[in-house]
């Protein structure tokens, strides 16, 4: 509660809310099962069996049929930094790797890092200010023979864009490049499938799809045996544990398995059918989330392009809604996203307001440094909650 009224939660790019059955599940882990791992006692036991659940439920999310092919980690951008370590090494001086002013730079960093620890080439893929959309011919242009990696992110944090990664997977394939996919904000609003998106490498984070602080890898299991992962030499050479770096959160890694089981349970109870497996129940879980969400992002579009003098940086064409995450980011002339932040922070709606780390996007449309205000929606959110925030805002810069 913010206040006497019940707080609006449309932070959730930046972390969603859990539901109470992971919170469950880790301190179930935790006052029950909590150990490290290999050993031939119970709660030892008991930890490698979670471990290899939560993993099995990791590959039902992203579409996978073997779990030995996803790892865990602290967090996107680390998974992302280890990945780069090991691709770098097997790049050399005349090689490019390409990367877009869409990313997160979670997709932009380690890349450019790995580019120069290589003697690679970096090359970026531009947008369409108009609507934030990736300039096809611009990644057409970028992608050449010489071309050993292509980053892209499934979603833009910032606009909210869907990105075409298969059309791009396949542009890069031509050519023989690795595709390595960026499903953090696409996650929670849309299902993942590795086999239909094409990717050889995909990272999301379980903390934006109503888990907990983790990041996942997936990757094609030969490269997940042969990349040369930075790891111990007392460490495992096994896959996918070799790529899970000293002792891991095995309390979020219940929690990730427990969130996905709370979204295969939404499949489950908005589709009535009964003896869906978990990978069925997410696809019916995530046909209604895209429904539900369309809708109330629609009604946010809406409401905010009658508001006076606010731009709204993204697609806005209700033609196009399915082209775009409900995920909304707009300035005005007159107030900063900060103030305006602040103001419905005071009404207890929660949003963000800057560049949420999308620094390539906000440089290349000349929003640096104050950024955007960005309010994103989930499937806990509201259509009254949308009406609030747009009066809100509407009340804020009128
Ligand atoms: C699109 C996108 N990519 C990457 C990241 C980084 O994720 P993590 O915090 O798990 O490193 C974020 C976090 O906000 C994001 O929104």
């Amino acid at each position: 509660m913010v206040g006497n009224r019940e707080a609006v939660f449309f932070d959730g790019p930046g972390g969603s809310q859990i539901p109470t059955s992971v919170a469950d599940a880790m301190s179930e882990y935790l006052l029950n099962h909590n150990a490290n791992t290999g050993m031939s006692f119970a709660t030892s036991l008991e930890t490698d069996e979670i471990i290899c659940d939560a993993l099995q439920a990791c590959a039902d999310f992203i579409g996978c049929n073997d779990y030995t092919e996803i790892a865990f980690g602290q967090n996107m951008t680390s998974l992302n930094f280890q990945l780069a370590s090991a691709l770098s090494k097997t790049w050399g001086p005349g090689d490019e790797v390409v990367v877009t002013r869409l990313d997160h730079d979670g997709n932009v960093g380690p890349w450019t890092l790995a580019a120069e620890w290589s003697g690679a080439s970096l090359r970026k893929i531009e947008i369409n200010p108009e609507d934030c959309t990736l300039d096809m011919e611009s990644v057409v242009d970028v992608i050449s023979e010489k071309t050993v990696l292509v980053a892209l992110g499934a979603a833009s944090n910032l606009s909210g864009t869907i990105n075409d990664v298969r059309t791009i997977a396949e542009i890069a394939h031509e050519v023989g490049a690795e595709v390595v996919i960026d499903a953090v904000h696409y996650a929670p609003h849309s299902l993942i499938d590795v086999t239909e998106m094409g990717c050889d490498f995909l990272l999301c984070s379980p903390y934006k799809f109503f888990g907990p602080h983790q990041g996942l890898l997936w990757g094609e299991k030969n490269r997940m045996r042969d990349l040369p992962v930075a790891k111990l030499r007392v460490a495992t050479e096994e896959i996918p544990f070799r790529w899970m770096t000293g002792t891991q959160s095995h309390e979020g890694m219940a929690g990730t398995k427990a969130a996905i089981e709370h979204i295969a349970w939404v499949g489950r109870e908005v589709s009535g059918i009964t003896g869906l497996t978990r990978r069925e129940s997410l696809i019916e879980a995530y046909k209604a989330i895209e429904d539900y969400e369309r809708a109330l992002c629609l009604r946010m579009l809406e409401g905010l392009g009658g508001i006076g003098g606010l731009k709204i940086w993204g697609i806005t064409d209700p033609n196009r809604i399915s082209e775009r995450a409900p995920t909304v980011s707009f300035t005005h002339p007159k107030m900063t996203a900060t103030e305006i932040g602040d103001k419905l922070a005071g009404r207890g709606i929660f949003v963000w307001a800057g560049n949420f780390y999308a620094l390539e996007l906000t440089e290349a449309l000349g929003l640096e440094p104050e950024g955007v205000l960005r309010a994103g929606i989930l499937h806990y959110n509201s259509i009254q909650e949308v009406d609030f925030f747009v009066e809100s805002v509407a009340e804020i810069v009128g």
